[in-house]
């Protein structure tokens, strides 16, 4: 099996890296492209890599096609991409917005599987949802859900709706905790404490709340419970977010960015 990522940006690069360092593909069986010539050079230096500038010196050997350009560049690219493809051939989106349909009209093939990746796969710790286009076989959903896992996890999903609704959630929800992060450095920097001591105190309150979570059954509400004290500190934290009504405004900006994912994918 030859895997071929087009576009080694942020997420192309950072899939390409959760596949070479993967028992799943050596050198030889991971191809790279981008039209940098610059980044094309750096690339060949790296030697987990095989780095390609032209498109027709790659696309036609490889058997799954990871997308990772801007959705801007998807329209010229799927013109350039057509005429050197062949209908084994699996192209999976890493796409926001870019539909199954789309894809499949342009690229004039059948077998698409649009992805909703997340940033901390950088750190294999993301979460990629997939839908895949009627043609892909249950094992080559397999294979393509394998080379996503390089990244952390992956979850299948029934339709694109799905794939928007996890924009809003995890797509675009690596945001919404640096967004509570930085209101926390912020209180803590201007409580007086330095701003190194405020990052270790926000940062290690983040990893060990997500760690108690990932390390027992119980749910978010059930350990604020225990955290919180009737007539103490953290409940009167909680109180004052319940009577700003945080948690339906955080629910309101997780449908504005599904809300906004549907309406890109129309346009
Ligand atoms: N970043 C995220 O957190 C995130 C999350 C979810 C989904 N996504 C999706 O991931 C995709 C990539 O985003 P990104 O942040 O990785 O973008 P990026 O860093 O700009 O990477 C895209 C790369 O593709 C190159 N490129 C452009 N046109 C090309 C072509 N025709 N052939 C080959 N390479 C080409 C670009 O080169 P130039 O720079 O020279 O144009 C760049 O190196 C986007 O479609 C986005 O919707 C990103």
């Amino acid at each position: 099996m030859k895997v071929l990522v087009i576009g080694a940006g942020n997420m192309g690069l950072t899939y390409s890296e959760g596949m070479a360092k993967s028992p799943l593909l050596n050198r030889q069986n991971l191809m790279i492209n981008d039209v940098s010539a610059d980044t094309i050079a750096t690339l060949k230096e790296i030697s987990y890599f095989d780095a390609y500038e032209k498109l027709e010196d790659c696309l036609p050997q490889a058997d799954i096609v990871f997308i990772g350009v801007k959705p801007y560049h998807a329209d010229e690219l799927f013109e350039r991409m057509k005429p050197m493809l062949n209908k084994n051939q699996i192209f999976v989106s890493l796409m926001a917005g870019v539909t199954i349909d789309s894809m499949e009209k342009s690229l004039g093939m059948p077998k698409v599987v649009r992805t909703m990746p997340n940033l901390p796969a950088k750190v294999g710790k993301g979460v990629t949802s997939y839908t895949e286009s009627k043609d892909v076989s249950r094992v080559e959903l397999l294979m393509v859900r394998n080379l996503l896992d390089t990244t952390g996890e992956s979850i299948h999903v029934e339709n694109e709706d799905f794939i928007n609704k996890s924009t809003g959630i995890s797509g675009s929800g690596p945001a919404y905790i640096f967004y509570f992060m930085q209101s926390m450095l912020e209180a803590a920097q201007k409580m007086g404490f330095s701003d190194n001591d405020s990052r270790i105190l926000v940062s290690n309150t983040f990893e060990g709340a997500v760690q108690l979570f990932n390390e027992s059954d119980l749910s978010p509400e059930t350990w604020m419970d225990r955290v919180a004290s009737k007539g103490g500190t953290t409940r009167a934290a909680l109180d004052s977010m319940d009577d700003n009504n945080v948690n339906q405004l955080i629910k309101d900006a997780a449908y504005a960015a599904f809300n906004k994912a549907v309406e890109l994918g129309e346009s």
